[in-house]
């Protein structure tokens, strides 16, 4: 395990008694109310605590970031999953992942998934922004529009001024706020790079000279929400303890666990009180003078909801739960990227594989690391990826069948070359080194569902179906991100490294084996989407869930501003885009809209 270092105790010292639970709000104490501090709810907490006469209280479920080691080495990510930073959840058994249920890892801290994610930054191609805009009519949800909250989040370090690493990206896409998210790319000059970018040369991938300038269709340079070796997340750039301890009022209460939120009585539908269960298991309500923000992620934003009265009626009902809005929309239309990963062995022998399987590598790595923030834990595995498209006279459009995808410059997956073995389906061997390709259906068509638990709608976790891979259109997807996976590591450049494929490339001979061969492999997404979503201004309350401006239809005082919101599924890594939202959403509360 990781040892806390003498750097990591004097942060400790560091956190203001007052932001770690210790405050008990009186009633109507607070202008605003943020229902979680997750990815997008730090951020808006924290910018409408810039105007120091407006007060903010933030109510996250889960423990401090701050001092946790495993929440600010990169490398070690992964360690937070099915820990107390997690939320636990599980999706119910997948018909087309061999019935298997899966692990939905979710942020469970201060920064929210933020503070657990693979780090990977994306802001989406345009064209989905695009879509947004035309889908809800609000022409600011375009690409244009959108990119000025993009920069206003990002903090861009720029790679070695060199000429390897001169077309690497665009500073005119980039934002250079050094005190928001970092983003920083890995140009440690490792053997992968050339191999990658090469083998992407000759099986025809072009290059994209910067995967977030809105055109990501082609091989570029990955952008990971890192700073100085440490990770950026929303907790630590937007809620440190710097901001924490300089504005009183902002109040951060830790370990609350939002159960529903109340209408206020004597009023029609305004919904400014929330429930919550403090640490010690006492149920609480505290309400806002003017809003309430709810921010607690796509899987639970539509369980508040639902245990609120607002959702299916009929589901309500069946649940014991009172109808105050027949919302039908709520907790539908999740859409996820699918993801798998397939496997070469290679002759290189700097992988990142001891590091995984050896703990004196490992440490030798967290010794410098805990020297000066440099080397291998900085990072992932990961420096490039691919955006692809299935040909445009794939079989699949032949009978009419319309492409889900936002436009000719929309990805339909994604592929990402790691230099370790990944498969989370099969274990790691104890010798040898690897190269994984790393897939996800991006444009899904699928939409699946999250509901109450019925044995315990009131604090059970959320039953999640993403019904992955359920659409012959993203089974098509899949199969053909495996077999150009396949082909790119056939290419020339990776022959020196003698990359062999670790399963039986007789899969590749039909697509019931291929079928077969995901089914196993498949193993779920983190980029959900929909369950609360976004509408035209005036489609019916029901239909769809917030307008554009981010109120709930239907009832006043309540905002949603996270994952889940977006109408359709995000083709790329969805932090940087509800990073995105966060710095709309609190730009239109503060100016009055
Ligand atoms: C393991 C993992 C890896 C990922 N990798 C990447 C990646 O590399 N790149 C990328 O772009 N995206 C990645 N994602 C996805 C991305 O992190 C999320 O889509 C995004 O952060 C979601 O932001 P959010 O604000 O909607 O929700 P969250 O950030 O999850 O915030 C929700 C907050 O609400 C709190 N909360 C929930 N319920 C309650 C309650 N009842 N009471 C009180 N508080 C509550 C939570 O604790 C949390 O703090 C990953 C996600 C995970 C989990
Ligand atoms: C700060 O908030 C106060 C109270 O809502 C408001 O009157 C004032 O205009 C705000 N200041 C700015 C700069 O927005
Ligand atoms: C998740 O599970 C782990 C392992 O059982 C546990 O330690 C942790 O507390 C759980 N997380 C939450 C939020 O309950
Ligand atoms: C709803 O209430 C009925 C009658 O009290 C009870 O039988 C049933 O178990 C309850 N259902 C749930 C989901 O709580
Ligand atoms: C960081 O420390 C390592 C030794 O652990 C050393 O090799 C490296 O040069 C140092 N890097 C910087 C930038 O100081
Ligand atoms: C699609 O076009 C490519 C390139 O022109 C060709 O090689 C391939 O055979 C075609 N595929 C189908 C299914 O027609
Ligand atoms: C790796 O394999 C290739 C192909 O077999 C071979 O040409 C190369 O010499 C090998 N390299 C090492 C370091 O073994």
């Amino acid at each position: 395990m990781v040892s806390l270092s003498l750097r990591f105790c004097s942060l400790l010292a560091l956190v203001p008694l007052a932001a770690v639970g210790s405050v008990i709000p009186r009633a109507d104490a607070y202008d605003y109310i943020v229902v979680g501090g997750g990815s997008a709810g730090s951020i808006i907490a924290s910018r409408l605590s810039e105007n120091s006469s407006v007060s903010v209280l933030v109510i996250e479920g889960g423990p401090s970031h701050e001092g946790e080691v495993d929440l600010t080495i990169p490398y070690v990510y992964p360690r937070t999953f099915r820990s107390r930073f997690d939320w636990n959840y599980t999706t119910v058994p997948q018909p087309n992942l061999g019935n298997r249920p899966g692990i939905y890892l979710r942020g469970h801290v201060l920064g929210g998934s933020s503070s657990i994610n693979g780090m990977t930054l994306n802001r989406a191609p345009a064209s989905d922004w695009d879509k947004i805009a035309s889908y809800t009519g609000d022409s600011s949800f375009r690409w244009d529009a959108i990119l000025p909250y993009i920069k206003k989040n990002e903090g861009f370090n720029r790679p070695p001024n060199t000429p390897e690493y001169a077309n690497t990206y665009d500073p005119a896409v980039h934002g250079f706020n050094a005190d928001k998210i970092g983003n920083t790319l890995v140009t440690d000059g490792n053997w992968i790079s050339q191999p990658a970018l090469q083998a992407a040369t000759e099986v025809g991938i072009n290059y994209v000279r910067d995967v977030n300038g809105g055109l990501p269709v082609g091989i570029s340079w990955q952008q990971f929400s890192t700073k100085d070796g440490s990770r950026s997340s929303a907790a630590t750039a937007y809620l440190s303890a710097g901001i924490l301890s300089s504005r009183t009022n902002l109040k951060v209460l830790l370990n609350a666990f939002v159960t529903r939120l109340l209408p206020v009585s004597g009023t029609d539908l305004k919904f400014t009180t929330v429930e919550y269960k403090d640490a010690s298991g006492n149920t609480v309500t505290v309400s806002a003078r003017r809003e309430v923000i709810l921010s607690a992620g796509v899987m639970s934003t539509p369980i508040i909801l639902m245990r609120s009265g607002l959702g299916p009626r009929a589901h309500l009902q069946a649940n014991n739960i009172t109808t105050i809005l027949d919302v039908p929309a709520v907790g539908q239309n999740l859409q996820d990227r699918c993801g798998a990963a397939a496997v070469w062995s290679v002759n290189a022998t700097d992988t990142d594989d001891d590091i995984d399987r050896n703990p004196a590598v490992f440490n030798r790595w967290l010794n410098q690391w805990n020297q000066n923030h440099t080397g291998r834990l900085t990072q992932m595995s990961y420096r490039q990826m691919i955006f692809g498209r299935v040909p445009n006279n794939a079989s699949i459009f032949s009978g009419g069948f319309q492409d889900p995808s936002s436009g000719p410059t929309c990805p339909h997956y994604e592929l990402y070359p790691a230099n370790k073995w990944t498969s989370p389906t099969t274990p790691q061997p104890a010798t040898g080194n690897f190269v994984s390709m790393n897939i996800f259906v991006s444009a899904s068509n699928v939409r699946g569902t999250v509901t109450l638990d019925p044995t315990n709608p009131l604090t059970g976790n959320p039953v999640i179906d993403p019904k992955y891979l359920s659409s012959e259109w993203d089974r098509y997807v899949m199969r053909d991100a495996v077999r150009t996976s396949v082909r790119y590591f056939n290419a020339p450049a990776w022959k020196k490294w003698n990359a062999t494929p670790v399963f039986d490339t007789a899969i590749l001979n039909s697509d019931a084996a291929l079928d077969a061969w995901i089914s196993s492999s498949a193993f779920g997404g983190v980029h959900g989407v929909g369950t609360a979503r976004m509408g035209p201004a005036n489609s019916p309350a029901g239909q769809d869930v917030v307008a554009p401006n981010f109120k709930v239809k239907g009832v006043s005082g309540l905002r949603i501003a996270d994952t889940s919101v977006f109408p359709f599924v995000i083709n790329g890594h969805t932090m940087g885009a509800t990073y995105a939202i966060a710095e709309k959403v609190s730009d239109l509360i503060k100016s009055g809209n």
